[in-house]
């Protein structure tokens, strides 16, 4: 495969990158100033729209409709940058803000132009503390630059930049939660409409975007919409960053344009599965996402609209690759146990089901299951889906039900081959007692 074409990961290794002084000698902060003395907000709303990049945090919305939506006037107006990363699988936006902090900073405030905000904060994941300190860092750089403040570039625009650590906990990425939690409150999802771009953090019109998709904006802005559109498929514009990670011999974060094909992400790139393996399934678009199948998932292109169609998704970008020597018992168990610890309790189907779900996973695993366990495990997944306040419950019934559907016959052998084990063990430990017990018959 020819080294894919690279936008956001382009740099990414150049020394000392983090600093403001290398990233405007590579030319960091010309479409901010672009954005702000050659066009008028209107324009750089339109370009954003024009690009029709959509959300790379999961959802995969467009941002310029959603930032469309945000109503004009003079209201206080708000930009949030979701750097929260919390999937299992996801670290893409860890390598952009470690890396390259200024390049996600100059897309808050163009963002930020865009829709009129005049406060903004990066909301960024308690673990990430290194990541933090030098985002934090970069934040001071661009206030003294000029770049943050009052009156940018002597155009009369203010903004502030506030970058919030969060404590760790998976929930605060979903986006009504992460408003509760940046208010002070416990993170918790709220009821949708409204949705933040009506009434977000403060009850004020909120944007709220994912780190990478915030990345790609100064980058829609210099390049234009236009060139921007060139790379990617017809639905699912521009580039990617995909985590790999799982059984390949390269995991890693890789930059490709939407429409390459799985396997030469997981091949070509990723190196593939250990030496003599064949890849059973792979997540992806993270452990949210159902799994696909080698078979069925490795032709397909990396893209929105492919992984929907083939009962998955695209979600973050993270892809899972599982080979086969891999039991799946065990890993839908530890995949149930992060969404039970992780579910924050609100909505009874995602409180009740992801508990019910690892409890009934352990009788698979341990051989204590009943045919009615497989029926009931597949059952409490469909009740899951669609009946909370937010897809965190999915999340889990998504995965957990495709790995059940496809690989149904190895859930079943899991549990056969454990209840033989736990017999014979039973057999041999009550063997001896046997000898030793008195006889009753005729001596
Ligand atoms: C449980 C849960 C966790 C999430 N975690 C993240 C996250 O860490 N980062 C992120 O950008 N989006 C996360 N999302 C998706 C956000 O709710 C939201 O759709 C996204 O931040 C919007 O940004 P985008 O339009 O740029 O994709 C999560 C969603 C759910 C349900």
């Amino acid at each position: 495969m020819k080294a894919p074409p690279l936008r956001l990961l382009e740099d990414i290794d150049e020394p000392g990158l983090h600093l403001l002084e290398v990233y405007e000698r590579r030319g960091g902060y010309s479409s901010l100033r672009k954005a702000l003395t050659e066009l008028d907000q209107d324009e750089v709303l339109q370009r954003i729209s024009d690009s029709e990049i959509r959300g790379r945090g999961g959802a995969g919305f467009p941002m310029g409709m959603k930032a469309g939506f945000v109503p004009k006037g003079d209201m206080d107006k708000y930009l949030i940058c979701n750097a929260d990363e919390s999937e299992p699988g996801a670290f893409k936006d860890r390598v952009l803000i470690q890396k390259n902090p200024h390049l996600l900073v100059e897309g808050c405030i163009i963002g930020a132009r865009a829709i009129g905000a005049n406060q903004a904060f990066i909301y960024i994941r308690g673990e990430y503390a290194h990541q933090a300190d030098i985002l934090e860092r970069a934040v001071a750089e661009a206030y003294t630059a000029g770049y943050l403040g009052k009156d940018i570039l002597e155009i009369g625009f203010d903004l502030e930049l506030v970058v919030h650590r969060g404590a760790g906990a998976y929930i605060c990425g979903e986006e009504m939660a992460l408003l509760d939690s940046l208010e002070g409150k416990r993170g918790n999802p709220r009821l949708k409409p409204p949705f933040p771009a009506n009434a977000g953090v403060y009850q004020g019109p909120t944007l709220l975007n994912n780190v990478e998709t915030l990345c790609n904006v100064p980058l829609i802005v210099g390049l234009g919409a236009e060139e921007f559109r060139k790379l990617g498929t017809e639905q699912s514009i521009g580039t990617k960053v995909v985590s790999v990670s799982g059984n390949v011999q390269r995991p890693g974060n890789y930059e490709v344009p939407m429409g390459t094909t799985v396997r030469e992400i997981i091949y070509d790139l990723a190196g593939g599965p250990p030496e003599g393996r064949e890849i059973k399934c792979f997540f992806p678009g993270g452990s949210s996402a159902p799994v696909l199948t080698g078979d069925e998932g490795l032709d397909l292109r990396y893209d929105f609209e492919t992984m929907a169609q083939a009962g998955s998704m695209l979600g973050s970008g993270s892809m899972i690759v599982v080979d086969d020597s891999q039991p799946l018992v065990p890993l839908a168990l530890r995949l149930a146990e992060f969404y039970r610890h992780e579910s924050c309790g609100k909505c009874v189907p995602c409180r009740e089901g992801t508990n019910w779900t690892v409890k009934m996973l352990e009788r698979i695993d341990s051989g204590e299951a009943t045919p009615m366990d497989f029926e009931l495990l597949v059952q409490v997944q469909t009740n899951i889906l669609g009946n909370c306040l937010c897809v965190l419950g999915d999340s889990m019934a998504m995965p957990v039900g495709s790995m059940l559907a496809k690989f149904r016959h190895e859930f079943e052998r899991h549990a056969a081959e454990a209840r033989a084990r736990n017999e014979g063990a039973l057999v041999e430990q009550s063997a001896p007692e046997l000898a030793a017990a008195p006889s009753i018959g005729p001596a």
